[in-house]
């Protein structure tokens, strides 16, 4: 009884002594939503702002699996997951350092002509798709890689002088505006979208995003994209950046490489040492 009596004491004690303030201070700070980023539930709102509403809820559903890929990704120091697009474009002075040649691939890989080239650190993905897909009896062919800023101006002129600059722009990239420019791109097959229906087009559909390739302009999407349905045009973004872009953004290369644009500063400035 006199113990009891005692402990009440303390507590009261203990209680009253506690001001308001260090209560308030005393309670449990919000939680993290992945230990490597200083972002809280306190910051949804801001990381998923200027998304549209199935985007966000999936990523307010797995914030942590979200900052996962994110954190893997690292878009705010990594080349692959730039934005080009019509309004965002590169200089012409942009050429990656690690350009090769096909040619000297060519007993690996299925080459429409001689003289394609494509940034070395696509290769080893590269390969094990087409190997992967030749097991299945495939051939992926490669039909167009790297486009220097000069090679595009010049295509891009022809294309004006053919069909007339508004037709031009629905299919083809002004200089500077090229993702080919980027030499992590591929055009496969045909280069017309009757690839869609081949094997090695519906086969590539299913499968590129595995081996971190994306399709960057989906059909039906030309109002969002800026160009009409290419259902041979694969950017090689990363086995996370894939996986990214297939969970949280509906499979759409653009919004999400919008999102990370947008939002490369705000993750990178939440990065906890
Ligand atoms: N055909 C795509 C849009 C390009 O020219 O890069
Ligand atoms: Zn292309």
């Amino acid at each position: 009884m006199k113990k009891t009596i005692l402990f009440i004491a303390a507590v009261t004690f203990a209680l009253s002594s506690c001001t308001p303030a260090e209560a308030e201070t005393a309670e449990e700070p919000p939680r993290l939503l992945h230990t490597a980023f200083s972002l809280t539930e306190e910051d949804l709102p801001e990381l998923t702002s200027g998304l549209p509403e199935e985007v966000a809820e999936k990523i307010t559903a797995r914030p942590e699996y979200f900052l996962q890929l994110i954190r893997d990704i690292s878009p705010w120091s990594s080349e692959l997951t730039i934005l080009v697009n019509k309004e965002t474009g590169l200089s012409s002075s942009y050429i990656p350092e690690d350009i090769v040649a096909l040619d000297d691939y060519s007993s690996s890989l299925v080459l429409s002509r001689g003289g394609h080239r494509l940034r070395a650190l696509v290769l080893p993905a590269l390969l094990a798709m087409t190997e992967e897909a030749a097991q299945e009896g495939l051939d992926l062919m490669i039909s167009s890689c790297y486009r220097s800023y000069d090679y595009q101006e010049g295509l891009y002129n022809r294309y004006v002088a053919r069909d007339g600059q508004e037709a031009a722009d629905r299919y083809s990239a002004r200089p500077g505006m090229s993702q080919h420019q980027l030499g992590t791109v591929i055009d496969f097959g045909d280069i017309t979208n009757a690839f869609a229906d081949t094997a090695p087009g519906q086969w590539l559909h299913e499968n590129a995003w595995r081996f971190g390739f994306s399709l960057s302009y989906p059909r039906g999407m030309e109002s969002y994209t800026g160009y009409m349905w290419e259902s041979w045009h694969y950017r090689y973004i990363g086995r996370d950046a894939a996986i990214l872009e297939r969970e949280f953004f509906s499979g759409i290369q653009e919004r999400m490489l919008r999102y990370l644009n947008d939002k490369s500063s705000l993750l990178e400035a939440a990065l906890l040492p």
